[in-house]
C-alpha cells in the first residue's frame, strides 16, 4: 500500500498530481471533519507537505505521533514551529537555492517600478491621458544608496544586480559577513538613515517580526523607498501604511504582507506603492524546481535516506 502523506494546503499543481500519484495523499484543506482525518492518521502518517504560506500547526503535528518530516514547498519555513518540531524528531525541509534568482529578479523588478513608476506609466497609455500631455518625470536608480536586510543567498543575489544599477550598497545582518565589502551597519535604523532604498530580504519568523519599525521607516524619510520580498512579519504594516499615506515615508513595492491574501484597503489606496501578490518565486521553472525539491524530501525520507533539504 502507499505510505500516507498528509497535505495542508494546494500547491505548484503539476508536483502535486506527482505526490498523489506516488502516495496515499490526504487533503487536510478539504477534510469536513480535520479532527476525524487526524484521528485516521494517526498511527500510520509520517509525512506532512505544506506550502511557505500555510505552515502547519503544532496542534497538527501532535495528533500524528508518526510524523517524522514536514515537507515544506518554500524557502522560508516561518509557519512551521521548527524548534518544537526539531524537539520532537520532526524533520522540516524547505526549498533553497532554485528560487534565489527569481526571487532577485522580483525586488529589482519591484525597485525599478516603484521608482520609475511603470505601473502608472502604463495606466497613463492605456487612459489615453498622454494624448493631453507628458507624464511627470520620475526620481532615478543611479547612483542611489541601497540598504539590504538581511545579506544571504537573496540579499547576496539582491545585491549583485544592484552593483549593474550603478547603486552603493549598505546591508544590516546580525553579523557582518566576511568577503563581503559593502558597508556594514549592525542597526537597522542606521542603514535605513544612510540609505536612499531599503530591501528586506531577512527570513520572517519570531526573530525579525516587525524589524523594519516604524524608527527604520522614519529614519528613510520622504524620498526613501522600501521594498519587501521578505515576509509581511518583518515590518510594522500599519506604520508603513501611515508614513507612506503622510509622505513621511516616499514609496514602497511589497510583494508580501502581515495577511495574506488580505492586503489593508489603506495600503490599496496609495498611488505611492507597487503590489504584488506574493510571485517572487511564482514562475514555471521555479516552482517546478521547488516542488521537485518537496517531492525529492518525501522520497528520501520513505527511502531511509539522508533529507536533501533539511532546515
Ligand atoms: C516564499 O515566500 C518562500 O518562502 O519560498
Amino acid at each position: 500500500m502507499k505510505p500516507d502523506v498528509l497535505l495542508m494546503g494546494q500547491f505548484f499543481e503539476p508536483k502535486q498530481r506527482e505526490l498523489e500519484e506516488r502516495y496515499r495523499v490526504h487533503r487536510y484543506w478539504e477534510a469536513a471533519d480535520k479532527a476525524a482525518l487526524l484521528a485516521s492518521l494517526a498511527e500510520r502518517c509520517e509525512v506532512i507537505v505544506t506550502t511557505g504560506g500555510r505552515g502547519v500547526e503544532n496542534e497538527v503535528m501532535q495528533a500524528l505521533p508518526q510524523l517524522r518530516l514536514v515537507s515544506c514547498f518554500a524557502v522560508g519555513v516561518d509557519a512551521v514551529d521548527v524548534e518544537w518540531a526539531r524537539a520532537r524528531n520532526i524533520a522540516v525541509t524547505n526549498t533553497p537555492e532554485v528560487l534565489t534568482e527569481d526571487v532577485a529578479d522580483m525586488a529589482l523588478a519591484l525597485l525599478l517600478a516603484t521608482i520609475r513608476r511603470i505601473p502608472y506609466g502604463d495606466r497613463f497609455v492605456r487612459e489615453g491621458q498622454w494624448l493631453k500631455g507628458s507624464m511627470a518625470l520620475t526620481s532615478s536608480l543611479q547612483g542611489k544608496r541601497v540598504g539590504i536586510l538581511g545579506l544571504g543567498r537573496i540579499g547576496s543575489a539582491i545585491a549583485q544586480r544592484c552593483l549593474g544599477f550603478n547603486t552603493v550598497l549598505g546591508y544590516s545582518d546580525p553579523f557582518p559577513k566576511a568577503d563581503v565589502g559593502y558597508e556594514y551597519f549592525a542597526d537597522p535604523v542606521e542603514l535605513a538613515t544612510w540609505a536612499d532604498v531599503l530591501i528586506a530580504a531577512c527570513p520572517g519568523g519570531p526573530a525579525t517580526k516587525g524589524l523594519v519599525s516604524r524608527a527604520v521607516l522614519t529614519a528613510l524619510g520622504p524620498q526613501g523607498v522600501f521594498v519587501n520580498i521578505a515576509r509581511g512579519s518583518v515590518v510594522d504594516e500599519p506604520a508603513l501604511t501611515e508614513l507612506l499615506g503622510s509622505g513621511a515615508l516616499g514609496r514602497a513595492g511589497l510583494d508580501v504582507f502581515a495577511d495574506e491574501p488580505r492586503v489593508p484597503s489603506a495600503l490599496l489606496a496609495l498611488e505611492n506603492v507597487v503590489l504584488q501578490p506574493h510571485q517572487a518565486s511564482a514562475t514555471v521553472p521555479t516552482r517546478t524546481a521547488m516542488g521537485q525539491i518537496v517531492l525529492d524530501n518525501v522520497a528520501a525520507y520513505f527511502a531511509g535516506k539522508p533529507l536533501i533539504t533539511q532546515v
